[in-house]
């Protein structure tokens, strides 16, 4: 064979492997220019950049979780900052109370995302994320929810101990005899949503229709999209296109979950009783999911269903990718030999299950353990990664900070070794979550950034929506 039969030969055998390697991503994108949505026909222009601000409001038992997770794999991808708890709070903003900037570690600002749970506070977010950031977040339909959070609770949460035989019947039957709204764990037991979103759980009955209507229009001011639970996928949809984000960046393993045996369905006339008990929930509930099927509308259904399909299909793709074939097996949390997969548990009677990832998940040709562990981990320990990979960030831009040598921390450690000098310079209670340093030179964001968060708003419309 003459030099140029062999180059020849060479060349059509590259192109051949290199179509079969890029074949699923060809097609991807092949099938999601035709996506037919009115939104995306927008291929002859430049496509917008990525949004990459992003405040999610991580509110309890309605698949946030899986959500965080998304957004803490984005945030990696892209080297964003996500926001996290100082130590003393955990891997919660120190919930239930109110989130105040003074509760974000140091090493984490200034963020693009934040997501750990926390109880809502509009002021206090405005001051910490930047003036760009969108915010979303989540609701589940009232009754399932309060089903999961009765269950999940059950052990933890006062007013749900008291009920003779644990009978979420029972309960609802006279609430107020177990029920105390000024304990501290008093939010899991009513109105937990609008709790969360900063609100206030027991308005008297007279004033809950009028209190309920100023409610969900101020969450519909600061909240660019309501997500629910129910419709997950379809909540998806409109984020990535709210974000201007690609498909592949919505891929997801459902998290957080309790096995089917720990879960029940509700008697008839449970599921009303739960929507008057838990009235400013039910009329929040009800009216973000209309306003999500009217944009999912305005979308158009065709245009939704088509990407739904896509995500789902790219989702089963990436699981075959990390798992070889099917996700692991679910397993109980007690179950699950790897540590940092292995979910936390509210109590021994409600069984968490997470996913134990086989030891031979790193096949040849598989994709990187890496991406597919992260993938699974659940809350707390991914929260304790990214804190240890942005302290060493922190460290690497600002070394004059920093007294000691950079030593890698030890993954399995649960507290990361404090900052004497960072707390000595930080100033006295105040505003200020004095996080950066002015002494030592930054990226002109940063010197922004600083300044707004070094400073009382001066006036009530200091940033303008
Ligand atoms: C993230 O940072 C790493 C290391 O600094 C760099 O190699 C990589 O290109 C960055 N990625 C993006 C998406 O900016
Ligand atoms: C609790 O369970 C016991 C035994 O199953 C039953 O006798 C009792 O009536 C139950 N109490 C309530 C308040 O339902
Ligand atoms: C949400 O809204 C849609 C459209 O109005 C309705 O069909 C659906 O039943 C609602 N879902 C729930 C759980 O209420
Ligand atoms: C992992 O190893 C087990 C036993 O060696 C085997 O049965 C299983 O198919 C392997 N899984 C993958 C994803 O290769
Ligand atoms: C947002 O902040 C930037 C600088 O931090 C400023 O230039 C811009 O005008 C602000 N935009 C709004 C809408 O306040």
């Amino acid at each position: 064979m003459s030099q140029k039969k062999i180059f020849l030969v060479f060349v059509a055998v590259s192109t051949v492997s290199l179509l079969l390697h890029h074949g699923g991503h060809f097609s991807w994108t092949m099938e999601a220019f035709h996506l037919g949505c009115s939104s995306l026909r927008t291929h002859s222009s430049p496509p917008k950049p990525k949004h990459t601000n992003v405040a999610f409001l991580k509110t309890h038992k309605t698949a946030s979780t899986t959500m965080q997770n998304l957004l803490f794999r984005f945030a990696e991808r892209n080297n964003l900052t996500v926001a996290l708890p100082v130590q003393a709070c955990g891997h919660q903003f120190c919930y239930p109370r109110s989130f105040s900037t003074h509760l974000v570690h140091p090493h984490t600002l200034p963020p693009n995302v934040i997501t750990n749970h926390m109880r809502f506070n509009r002021a206090e977010m405005r001051r910490l994320m930047p003036n760009d950031t969108i915010y979303v977040t989540i609701l589940r339909e009232p009754g399932s929810m309060f089903e999961s959070l009765f269950s999940y609770y059950n052990q933890y949460c006062q007013s749900f101990k008291r009920v003779p035989n644990g009978s979420l019947e029972v309960f609802l039957d006279e609430p107020w005899r177990y029920y105390r709204p000024d304990e501290k764990d008093s939010m899991y037991a009513r109105n937990t949503l609008t709790f969360d979103l900063g609100g206030d759980k027991d308005r008297p009955e007279a004033d809950v229709a009028a209190y309920s209507r100023a409610f969900v229009a101020e969450t519909e001011r600061v909240f660019s999209l309501v997500m629910i639970a129910e419709y997950f996928d379809e909540s998806l949809v409109l984020l990535r296109h709210l974000l201007s984000w690609e498909l592949e960046d919505m891929l997801y393993v459902k998290l957080n979950m309790r096995t089917s045996g720990s879960k029940r369905s509700l008697s008839p006339g449970l599921p009303a009783k739960i929507r008057s008990w838990n009235a400013l929930d039910a009329r929040l509930y009800d009216h973000f999911n209309d306003t999500l099927w009217r944009r999912l509308d305005a979308l158009g259904p065709a245009c939704v269903a088509r990407e739904v399909r896509l995500l789902r299909r790219a989702q089963e793709r990436l699981v075959r990718g990390c798992f070889g074939g099917r996700l692991p097996q679910l397993r109980s949390a007690a179950q699950i030999k790897n540590k940092d997969l292995r979910p936390w548990q509210p109590s021994a009677k409600v069984d968490i299950v997470g996913y134990d990832l086989p030891t031979n998940t790193t096949r040849p040709g598989g994709l990187a353990h890496d991406l597919c562990l992260k993938l699974i981990m659940p809350e707390v320990q991914y929260t304790k990664v990214l804190l240890r990979s942005e302290s060493q960030r922190y460290r690497r831009r600002y070394p004059l900070r920093s007294p000691q040598p950079q030593q890698p921390l030890p993954f399995k450690r649960s507290v990361l070794p404090r900052h004497q000098q960072l707390h000595e310079e930080a100033p006295p209670p105040g505003p200020a979550p004095a996080s950066v340093p002015t002494a030592t030179p930054q990226p002109p964001e940063t010197q922004n950034r600083a300044t707004r968060l070094g400073h009382r708003p001066s006036g009530p419309n200091r940033q303008t929506p």
